[in-house]
Formats: structure tokens, C-alpha cells, sequence
């Protein structure tokens, strides 16, 4: 019988449920025992793994966030911090591990399989920025939630007509605030793998305004040079020019709160299913993705190596149809 434990790390994203549900109800199938670690690594580090029993993931795939808890855990980057969770593992009889997370979470799994330990890594983080799947756990989720958002603020805009900055999260990737432009019908975007001078927007939204348009909208990733918070500064000044009146709204983690739509839960419960199904196979090392519409496992070590890129050409689609 196989001993399996499952974690969620990093920034929680909707989906993370349905794919323990998926993990472990995969693994009791093949009558593994099956372990949850709460608190992501640094649970796994204080030792907190207790065993998951079919009805303890029931009720969970409709809920966003993650049962078992997430976290970021800085101790889990040093070496001291590896080898006192492999003791844990060690200790619990655990045999192998699953790991649903984002970039830092799979750096992590990679780190732990090349001391020995067999991890397979399930790609989930809002931003989809990893490599291994071209689109992750919880982006779809999140990215309904942010066209809700512009939506509404579209139509408060026009009453007023004004123009919004609307933030939407991405560290280092800009994928959320290009889709949500595209989907949302933005007048402008801004993202962090092509710099846009303010000046740029500042012209768009002056056509916009000139065009008869009732409102604007400019969705501002995070981790663009200028986040909505720069714009608004830099807009100050330049207000007059813009013909709108300007607001700006940032949407932060509500983002990651959302329940899971039925795409989430669906990839949540196909990659899990997939992870257990790896691991059953004897293949370890690896992520779980969703690679051209096929769930496909990439090296763990690709994973870490590698970045992935943001079609630059749906940058020019969104500017073509902002008109
Ligand atoms: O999980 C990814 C992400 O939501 C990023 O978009 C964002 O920059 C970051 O996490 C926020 O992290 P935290 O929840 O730790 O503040």
C-alpha cells in the first residue's frame, strides 16, 4: 500500500479543492492511504500531515481556496528548511508527494525530487505563468471575476463619463490584464512584458473621448512599470488632456476568491486525477498541465528552467479593437 500526501503552496487559486478531492479520492481508489499537509511548505516543515478519507474532500469542489490551507514559507528556500520536511515525510512514512501550486511552489517540488524524494507537481496559480500548461488552475475563475468587475464599471462610468484604471493581479505577467482587456473591451492595457508609456494611454483615452465614447476602460497589470496606482499619479497632471474625468480601481485578491467556475473544477479534477495516475505509473519528477487542450507531463526541471511567454500579438488584437 502507497502513502501518498498532497499540499497546496502559495497563493491559494479556485480549483485547488477539486484537485485534492481528485488527488485523493484517485489514490483511496487504488487503496493508497492518502495524507493532507496543512499550510503548504511550511506545515509540511512543522510536521502538520494528517491522514484525508473520502468524505473529508467532500463538499469542497464547488468552494474556492484550498482546504488544506497554503502559504508562502521563505524557511522552505534554504537547505535547512528541505531536509527538516523530508524528516517529516520520512517520519509520517509518506512516499510520495503532490504539489498544486504555481512557479514557486513547483521550484520547491523540483528542489525536494532532486534530493531523492518523489514529487509530481499540479500546475495552479491564478496568474498563468508557469511553464508545463498552457493555461493553470484558477485563471478561468479569475478572470470571470475581473470582467464582472469591468463590467460593472463600465456602466457606473458611463453614468458619470469617466474613465477607469482597473488593476488586476500579475506579478510578472501580464496574461490576466491582456485577457481581461480583450474579453472586457478595454480602451487601453498595460503589462509588464511591453512597457507602455503613459503618454501612449493618455492618447487612446483622448480618442476615445473624441469618438463619443460614454466611458473608458484601462486594464493596468500589477506588475506593469506603471501600476494603476503610477497612472493615477502620472494622470494628475495630465487630466485635462484626457477629456475624462479619471477613477481607478484596484482588484486585488477578490480575484482569488472567487468559487470555481466549471472549468476550474473540471482542470482542477483532471490534472489531480492525472497527478495520482503519474505517480501510480512509478513516474515522478514531473508537472501535470494541460498542454494543447491534452493533460501532459513536463520534467519538473523544464519547469524551473524555463518561462513562459505571453502572446504579444493578442497586445495588438486589443489595441486593433479599442476603437
Ligand atoms: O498567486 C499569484 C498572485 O495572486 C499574484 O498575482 C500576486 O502578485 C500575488 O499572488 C499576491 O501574493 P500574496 O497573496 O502573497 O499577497
Amino acid at each position: 500500500m502507497k502513502r501518498i500526501a498532497v499540499l497546496t503552496s502559495g497563493g491559494d487559486a479556485p480549483g485547488m479543492n477539486a484537485a485534492i478531492r481528485a488527488v485523493v479520492r484517485t489514490g483511496l481508489a487504488k487503496g493508497w492511504c492518502m495524507f493532507g499537509v496543512r499550510h503548504g511548505y511550511a506545515g509540511l516543515i512543522a510536521g502538520e500531515i494528517f491522514t484525508l478519507g473520502a468524505r473529508d474532500v467532500g463538499g469542497i469542489i464547488q468552494q474556492g481556496g484550498t482546504m488544506l490551507g497554503s502559504a508562502r514559507c521563505p524557511e522552505f528556500e534554504t537547505v535547512e528548511g528541505r531536509m527538516k520536511a523530508l524528516s517529516q515525510l520520512c517520519r509520517h512514512e509518506i512516499e510520495a508527494l503532490v504539489v498544486i501550486g504555481g512557479n514557486g511552489s513547483q521550484a520547491g517540488a523540483h528542489a525536494l525530487s532532486l534530493l531523492g524524494f518523489p514529487v509530481v507537481g499540479v500546475a495552479s496559480t491564478i496568474d498563468n505563468d508557469l511553464y508545463g500548461s498552457d493555461v493553470t488552475i484558477g485563471v478561468d475563475t479569475a478572470l470571470n471575476v475581473s470582467l464582472e468587475a469591468i463590467d460593472r464599471l463600465k456602466v457606473t462610468a458611463s453614468s458619470h463619463h469617466r474613465a477607469f484604471l482597473v488593476e488586476v493581479m500579475g506579478r510578472t505577467c501580464g496574461y490576466l490584464a491582456l485577457m481581461a482587456a480583450i474579453a472586457g473591451g478595454a480602451d487601453a492595457v498595460m503589462i509588464p512584458e511591453k512597457e507602455t508609456d503613459p503618454e501612449v494611454v493618455a492618447t487612446e483615452l483622448r480618442v476615445a473621448y473624441d469618438n463619443g465614447k460614454a466611458h473608458a476602460i484601462v486594464v493596468v497589470a500589477e506588475g506593469a512599470r506603471y501600476n494603476a496606482e503610477g497612472m493615477a499619479l502620472y494622470f494628475q497632471t495630465h487630466r485635462e488632456r484626457l477629456g475624462f474625468e479619471l477613477r481607478m480601481t484596484r482588484l486585488g485578491h477578490v480575484q482569488r476568491g472567487g468559487a470555481p467556475g466549471s472549468f476550474d473544477r473540471l482542470l482542477g479534477t483532471l490534472l489531480g486525477a492525472a497527478a495520482t495516475e503519474r505517480l501510480a505509473d512509478g513516474k515522478h519528477g514531473e508537472l501535470v498541465g494541460l498542454l494543447k487542450g491534452e493533460i501532459a507531463a513536463t520534467p519538473l526541471a523544464e519547469v524551473v528552467t524555463n518561462r513562459k511567454t505571453l502572446d504579444l500579438g493578442l497586445l495588438k488584437l486589443a489595441r486593433t479593437l479599442a476603437q
